[in-house]
Parts: C-alpha cells; structure tokens; sequence
C-alpha cells in the first residue's frame, strides 16, 4: 500500500541563479512608448503631478483556474490620491502583443494595494504580465500560467510555510525561483504579528533583517505595514514574479493560536475585541495576497479548490478561523493535571470539537465526492498525521532514561514484562499523546471524519495527500483510520525560516539524526521527519505517484546559501 522511498542527495549544486523576471523602467519604457500612448489608459480622476508612481512591493499573481488568474500589486505617490494603474497581459516579457488589459484602482481604501482577475485565458498557458501607471513608470514583469484542463501528466508545486522575516533571509523562496515549480502554495504564516524581539528572541534575530513595524500589529497600519515588509523582500518578490501563488492563512496572519472567538496572543482589555481585530487581519490578507476571494461579503472564508485537470484537485482549507473550537494547552488541563495523570485524557479536551466546522467539512466532502481528479489533495495548516508518543516519554521531556525504559518494554513480549513495564504498555496508564493540541490532535473526531471521506475515495480509484505547514519541521506520515487502515499520506513541510524543533532541543545534546530516530520509534505513523532544517517542498504529482522533495538551505543566516534535498515518493 505504502511505498516509502528515502533518498539523499546532499550539497547540491550551489544556487547562485538569479533568473528573476525584472525589468528596469527605462528598458521597458522603450516598449511602452513604441506600444503607444499607455498615458491615455490612466482612466479619470487620477492626477499625478509629474511623479513617477513607486511600486515598492514588487507583483503577484495568484489563485490561477483554467481560465483566469489575480493579478496584484502597490502603487503609491508622494500623497494619497487614487492611482488608476493599467494591467497588461502578454505571452512575452518584452510585451510585444498585449493579450488582455484593463484599468485597476490603487487607493487609499486597499493600502494602495491593486488587484484584479484576469479573465478570458487559454487554460495551461503561460502569460506575463505588468503594471502601468500614469507617466508611465513600470511594475516589475511578472510571469503566471493558468490551470491544465483534460489529461495532465505533471504538476510541480513548490510548498512554503512560516515566513517570519527577523528569523532570517528567504532563501526557500529564491531556490524555488529555479526550481521548475509551475505553481506555489504557502500554507500559512505568510507574516507573524509579534513585535521586535519576540518571536525570535533579540538574541537569535537575524540583525539585518528588521520588521515593520516595531511593535506587535494590531491595527489596520499595522497589518499592513507587516505584509509590506514581507513583499519588499527581494526573494519574495522573485518568487511571486516567477509563478502563481496559491495562499491560506495560518494563526500568525491574525495572532499565535488563533481560534473563532480568540486567540492565544490576543487580550481583549489593551487590544480591542477578537472580532474586530480578525476584521483587520482578514481584510489586510485579502488586500495584500494573491488571493480571490471565495465571498466578497465574508472575507473570514478562503477554503477553497482548484482542479488541475485529471489529475488533481486541490482542497485549500481554513483549519484556524471559521470553524476552529477552542482546546486546552496540551500541558495541563483545567483540572490542573498534566498529561503525565492517566486521569487527563479523559477532561482535557473534547474530542468533539470542531476544527473545519460543519459547513466546511460538508463542502469538502462534497468537494472531494464530485472530483473526476486522480489525487485529491489538501492544502491544510496543521499537522494531520497522528504524532502521538507515550504521556511517560513525552512528560519527561523525551529524557534517555523515559526513552529507554518505553522502548525496553515495548520491544519485551507482553508475557515477560514487568509490572512496571506493562504499566507503561497500558494505553490507559501511559497514554500516547501529542506534542501539541494545537494541530489535528486536539480534534480528532473531525480529523476522523476527513479520514473516514478520504477512505471512501479509494472505491472510486481516488488517491489521498494532505500538504501541512505551522509545525516549521518536514515530516512524511501515514494517515490511518483508528484501526490502522492507511486512507493516504502526507507531506508537511518545514518552515521558511521560523524555528523549529532544534529551538527546544539544541542539536549538541539532541543530535537531529538521533532525535528523528527517536521520534520514529516512537510513534507510529511517522515514516520521515527532520527537526532541525529550513526550506520549502517540491510536490510532483503524476497519475501513478507523489513525489516530495524535501529542499533544504543550508543557511538563513545568509542570503548566500546551498541546497540539499530528500526526496521521498507515495503512490496511494
Ligand atoms: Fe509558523
């Protein structure tokens, strides 16, 4: 059923390419000028005054179907007046036939953000695309490509997560530029909301990386300014000019641990109600990302699917805003027992609660029944995979001597054990647990009921994968049912550059390799993981196979770095 491949290629090649869609304003203006008079495009009520419109944040495109993608970027003058900008579509960078274009509004109103959907496009095409404001100064040339239709041999995505800009430079992004990935997703934690110092420590903050602004965001300047930072970075403009993206939100786009009606770095009495601030954070997304929003009237819904032809379909999911219950910390119930007292399990959360909400997890059912695709897959937050060890090795902080004593007697036949060691057998004395209940485990009846649709697929010759971000490690896991059936496999990819489990467990006592042998025998569905490495997964889909490429940078310290990989292959 599982076919698990593990292969490492190290140090490759070093990654100096800099094949990056810019076009400076003055090479470009040749075009536009022997195009014709674009300044008559400018639409009313848009004076300039003689200045040179400032596109500061670089161009985006994203959410591509069959026959339309968003198109996004900033335009900004010395003063606020509304900047009427013209979009320009072609099939090649130097524009010499402009395919689509139209007029899109830049204003005070959206941040100076301009957005619009393309329309009208052949499917499995590749355009490019501009901005043009009046006096002509240029965007940035990006370029973006529509969705396959009919029989699809191969899609590449490129898979990101967790892009905290002081943690360090963006060099997942930039390797990605080159990378033949035809389409990326971030799966959440596009920004982080913490203020200077915070999240990382001042300690371990890269120095030249400083945010905007210094203190934790809160209001609407300071959502904004926050993903603005992000898109002035130079890698993350490379990458959104080299492909489409295809973004939900995770916790941090709103505040750590965010759930429906709060969140776990959210305090009602100095920062104003959840409700109002999930408004701000929501609408920022919305202005900032390449994203088309599924209801304009509710900008709190992104879930949302993509069809890739035959061959997939891609279920992007919002598993922390519109449905997500409230669960306990993991540590300590509210009883005040932790998860070492037998007695926890059974009062620390509902297993009941709800994670996707009914609505959601309705429609993906609906989603993934109706699919003519191969693979169905999801673009999800959390870790799905059960990553449960036992309360005894957990709660003592993965010690040698917990570990030792777990596995002795877990390799001991049951006829030999001691009392000790059956105490530690005993499901019900020494539960296994997760590390966290802020992912999947702490709902796993609705982890379930995606598990038990996914199982249904099977009959219908339908193949399952989930892509993962938030935990910023690279995990392979298997998804099973309660009784162990495996209903697919996924893919959880590490961070850009947020820390990982090496900020818990310093490599010099916990050596990753040790650690991730650990892990793996502890548990049991966790067939790959990495704990201490940053960069982003490649995810190549054919008929027959998923394979995951596991990218890492070898630095994020720097922005010079090289690139290792492990690549591991499913085939359903
Ligand atoms: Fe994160």
């Amino acid at each position: 059923m599982d076919d698990l491949k593990l292969t490492s290629q190290r140090n490759l090649a070093k990654n100096n390419s800099r094949r990056h869609f810019f076009i400076t304003l003055s090479s470009v203006a040749v075009v536009v000028a022997a195009g014709g008079a674009l300044t008559s495009c400018g639409g009313s009520g848009t004076v300039l005054n003689g200045e040179l419109a400032a596109f500061n944040y670089g161009i985006a495109s994203g959410d591509p179907l069959a026959d339309r993608v968003i198109l996004w970027t900033h335009a900004k003058i010395s003063t606020d007046d509304a900047i009427d900008l013209t979009w320009q579509m072609s099939a090649d960078a130097a524009f010499s036939s402009i395919l689509f274009t139209g007029i899109v509004r830049a204003s005070k109103d959206t941040g100076f953000t301009a957005k619009v959907d393309a329309t009208g496009l052949s499917a499995n095409t590749e355009y490019f695309y501009r901005f043009v404001a009046p006096n002509n100064s240029i965007s940035a040339v990006g370029r973006t490509r529509t969705l396959p239709v009919g029989n699809v041999a191969e899609v590449k995505l490129a898979v990101f997560s967790c892009s905290d800009y002081p943690a360090g430079y963006f060099n997942a992004y930039d390797s990605a530029v080159s990378s033949g990935a035809q389409f990326a997703l971030h799966l959440g934690d596009y920004i982080y909301e913490y203020k200077d110092g915070v999240y990382p420590s001042a300690a371990t903050a890269v120095a030249a990386r400083i945010s905007a602004p210094a203190n934790e965001i809160v209001t609407l300047a300071d959502y904004r300014a926050r993903h603005a930072i992000h898109k002035a970075d130079p890698y993350a403009k490379a990458l959104h000019s080299r492909m489409p993206m295809i973004a939900i939100w995770d916790d941090h786009e709103f505040a750590n641990n965010a759930y429906m009606d709060g969140a776990e770095n959210h305090d009602p009495v100095t920062q104003g109600t959840w409700a109002a601030r999930k408004a701000i954070a929501s609408q920022v997304y919305h202005e900032w990302m390449p994203i088309r929003s599924p209801d304009a009237a509710n900008l709190l819904k992104i879930y949302r699917s993509f069809d890739f032809g035959n061959l997939l379909s891609l279920h992007m999911l919002d598993t922390r805003i519109i449905g997500r219950e409230h669960q306990p910390d993991r540590t300590v119930d509210a009883m005040g027992r932790d998860i070492a007292d037998p007695a926890f399990l059974p009062y620390a959360f509902n297993k009941n609660k709800q994670l996707l909400g009914t609505t959601q997890q309705t429609w993906l059912d609906a989603q993934m029944t109706a699919s003519k695709a191969t693979w169905q897959i999801l673009g999800n937050q959390t870790v799905m995979g059960r990553v449960q060890i036992a309360a005894s090795v957990l709660s003592d902080n993965l010690s040698t001597a917990s570990v030792t004593a777990y596995l002795t007697a877990k390799a001991t036949p049951a006829a030999l054990r001691t009392a000790t060691q059956q105490g530690l057998m005993d499901p019900m004395k020494n539960p296994k647990i997760s590390y966290t209940f802020d992912n999947w485990e702490g709902y796993p009846n609705a982890r379930d009921a995606v598990f038990i649709s996914a199982n249904k697929l099977k009959s219908a010759g339908k193949k399952f994968l989930v892509l993962s971000g938030d935990s910023h490690n690279a995990w392979y896991n298997k998804l099973t049912l309660a009784d162990g059936t495996v209903v697919g496999a996924e893919f959880a990819g590490m961070s850009v550059t947020s820390p990982g489990f090496e900020s818990y467990f310093p490599p010099a006592v916990f050596p990753p390799a040790t650690l991730a042998g650990t892990i793996k025998a502890l548990t049991d569905d966790i067939q790959y993981i990495d704990t201490a490495r940053r960069g982003y997964m490649l995810i190549t889909i054919t008929p027959t196979q998923a394979k995951g490429e596991f990218v890492y940078v070898s630095s994020i310290t720097s922005s010079s770095y090289t690139t290792s990989v492990d690549t591991l292959t499913y085939v359903g």
